[in-house]
């Protein structure tokens, strides 16, 4: 009998964060005020978080006990099973063992609830009532609608244009949780309004939606602003899925030599390969881990190692990340949730130290690796995990040339059942790949902040 999937019990939910500052051999430059070039502080950050997570954000602690309430939530839907790939395996007649971690089994489909449900709950006991958000592709929004639900809070969320346009069902379903949404740029903030002046016909970017949902939760004291990626409590709070998959390879009597995500803003990619990394770091076992991103909005393999803003509007501290520059619009690709210009401090950081590496392929590849995934193994990826199983086909296909019968886990970070006019759209032949130019690199590049540089 061949196993193919590895499930755990609801009791082996783990009950800590993995916080991967504890074992690094030094801690990514500290976030910048823009106005003074200073390292920002907790009470800079107070308009916009809850105070616990603004702790979680500078913890250097190993663990971060997760609470009973969020456990008893997460119960919904976690422990996520681990799959085996097999008929992937077959059929690209490769010596790889390849496993996935499936996040799509969530309420909203994809790893996103997994933080949405934490920075609900602290909200909700710091006695906020909203909270505003941003959302690419709509599985953040989704996401934080069903934790806002869960707790009573209100939600509003920025949906950049052209997912909003090409997905009308992720706005049906945040709705259905309760929550109210607006396509960014939108003309009910001073940073909607001034992008539309400039062009009225703007796609929009989570940059910019970043801006509207940061404008309107400085505006009152009862609401706060909620970030689905890049912030290292975001990243601390994903590592439930890395941590439940090395006990589940431990039940597959397997470990990785290849950790693969797809990377947007980092937190699925560190989600999985954090706890991993960590075991390395600690000189436990060696692996790589390699994070894919688009070729229409390369951050890690374009972009430059610098301070640069998280919005368009310049609202927030300068983080030092690999930047395509705060105002750079990437394509409207498919993959809605990889359409951001900058990325996690931390990813970045592992990047520069040499302890992870990055590719960017192009949209088509990507497709084509989503529907032979598809065919194969029944699940429909978000565009997003696409990314990543692409990744996957061509490691796979080098162990096949390299004759090594390597251990390749990849985290299949969300479903695309609300993606399907992607799909459809590919089917037709109507979908492009995009050339990142030299020139629009160095055109977006040319605003970066001089601060601490
Ligand atoms: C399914 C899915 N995967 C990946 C991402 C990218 O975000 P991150 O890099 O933080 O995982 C998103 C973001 O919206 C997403 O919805």
């Amino acid at each position: 009998m061949e196993t193919v999937k590895y499930l755990l019990s609801e009791d082996r939910l783990p009950e800590s964060w993995y916080n991967i500052a504890a074992d690094l051999p030094s801690l990514p430059p500290p976030p910048l005020h823009p106005a003074t070039g200073q390292p920002i502080g907790p009470a800079d950050l107070a308009p916009l978080f809850p105070m616990e997570l603004i702790k979680q954000e500078v913890s250097t602690e190993r663990t971060i006990p997760i609470p009973d309430e969020v456990r008893a939530i997460y119960r919904q839907w976690r422990p996520t099973p681990l799959f085996r790939a097999r008929r992937l395996e077959r059929a690209l007649d490769t010596p790889a063992r390849i496993y996935y971690k499936y996040e799509g089994v969530s309420p909203a489909g994809s790893h996103k609830p997994n933080t949405a449900v934490a920075q609900a709950y602290y909200n909700k006991i710091e006695g906020v009532r909203r909270l505003v958000t941003e959302t690419g592709a709509g599985q953040w929004g989704s996401s934080l609608a069903f934790a806002g639900a869960l707790f009573g809070l209100e939600v509003e969320v920025f949906m950049v244009k052209v997912s909003y346009n090409q997905k009308p069902y992720r706005r049906a379903l945040m709705e259905t949780y309760g929550a109210r949404v607006i396509a960014s740029p939108s003309t009910e903030t001073a940073s909607g309004r001034a992008i539309l002046a400039e062009h009225p016909d703007s796609t929009g970017s989570l940059g910019i939606a970043i801006s509207e949902a940061v404008e309107v939760a400085a505006q009152r004291d009862d609401t706060r602003y909620a970030l689905g990626s890049v912030l290292n409590h975001v990243l601390l709070h994903q590592t439930v899925i890395g941590q439940e998959a090395m006990i589940q390879m431990e039940m597959a009597g397997d470990y990785p030599d290849v950790v693969v995500g797809c990377t947007g803003g980092g937190s699925n990619f560190a989600g999985i390969a954090f706890p991993f990394i960590g075991a390395k770091l600690r000189g436990e076992r060696p692996l790589r881990v390699v994070a894919v991103e688009p070729a229409a909005c390369p951050s890690l393999t374009k972009g430059k190692y610098a301070y640069d803003y998280g919005d368009t509007a310049h609202l927030t501290p300068l983080v030092k990340m690999h930047t395509l520059g705060s105002t750079f619009v990437p394509p409207g690709i498919h993959a809605g949730g990889l359409r951001y210009h900058g990325m996690a401090p931390l990813v970045s950081h592992l990047l520069e130290l040499g302890v992870i590496e990055a590719i960017a392929i192009q949209q088509l590849e990507t497709f084509a690796a989503g529907v032979q995934f598809a065919r194969l193994e029944g699940i429909l990826p978000a565009p997003e995990a696409n990314h990543a199983i692409a990744g996957v086909i061509r490691e796979a296909l080098r162990c096949k040339e390299e004759g090594k019968s390597e251990v390749i886990l990849f985290n299949l970070c969300g479903h695309g059942h609300f993606d399907l006019q992607a799909y459809m759209d590919y089917q037709a032949g109507k979908l492009r790949d995009y050339e990142y130019s030299d020139a629009e690199v160095a055109m977006a590049l040319a605003g970066l902040p001089s601060v601490g540089a």
